[in-house]
């Protein structure tokens, strides 16, 4: 799905195992932004899912298709689907939760469908999704995220899609931390609400 569209499908996910953790408040908050900015958001809670980690025996090689069949092909149609993502994830040990690995990994056959099946080639890769990113760490280090983004940056490149905005929270440890903030909630639904906008109207704003 390519292309500015008056109400755009964006597919939200919940990356975090807390169900009212820290990332998944945000992004309750995000959600309720793009819906008031005319998006049409579905969400997808990761630890709900019944999702295999890839496997790598390389099923996939034949005609890109993952061999494993779990709730991944519905994850991934949903996604693929979409004229935006709003993912969520904690920072686990420098990176995005075990949840939000499984997903990103089992997109490897997504990447052997492009590159190995299709031989499409990397210059000529064209982003037609966008997507928002939240994450929250406990820690205040200035390199907390660059783990996160670094994954994040391969994992998006795969489904076609470039950063517009990722929201970054040090400081926040226990359930309900973020709550102390509320200017990072109001960060969240507005954000939302812009990402909605531009989806909409075709622009980055
Ligand atoms: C397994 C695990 C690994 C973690 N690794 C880090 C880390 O590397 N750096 C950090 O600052 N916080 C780390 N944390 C803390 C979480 O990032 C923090 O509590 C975050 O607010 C959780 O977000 P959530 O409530 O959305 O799950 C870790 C927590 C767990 C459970």
């Amino acid at each position: 799905m390519t292309g500015a569209a008056k109400h755009p499908k964006i597919v939200a996910v919940y990356g975090s195992p807390r169900r009212k953790g820290n990332t998944a408040t945000l992004l309750k908050k995000a959600v309720n932004g793009a819906q008031d900015g005319g998006a049409r958001v579905e969400e997808i809670v990761l630890r709900d899912l019944k999702m295999s980690p890839c496997l790598e025996i390389y099923g996939c090689n034949k005609a890109g298709e993952c061999l494993l069949k779990d709730d991944f092909q519905k994850a991934r149609d949903l996604i693929l689907a979409s004229q935006g993502l709003i993912l969520a994830s904690p920072v686990f040990f420098y990176t995005v939760s075990a949840h939000t690995k499984i997903l990103m990994d089992r997109f490897q056959s997504l990447w052997v469908k492009k590159y190995w099946v299709e031989q499409n080639r990397r210059d000529q890769q064209t982003f037609n999704r966008k997507g928002l990113f939240i994450a929250a760490g406990a820690t205040k280090g200035k390199k907390l995220f660059d783990g996160i983004l670094l994954s994040l940056r391969y994992f998006f490149e795969v489904i076609d899609m470039e950063l517009w905005k990722a929201l970054l929270y040090r400081g926040l440890d226990f359930e309900g931390d973020v709550l102390k903030h509320p200017q990072y909630l109001d960060e969240a639904y507005q954000a939302g609400k812009e990402f909605a906008e531009a989806l909409s109207h075709g622009s980055k704003i």
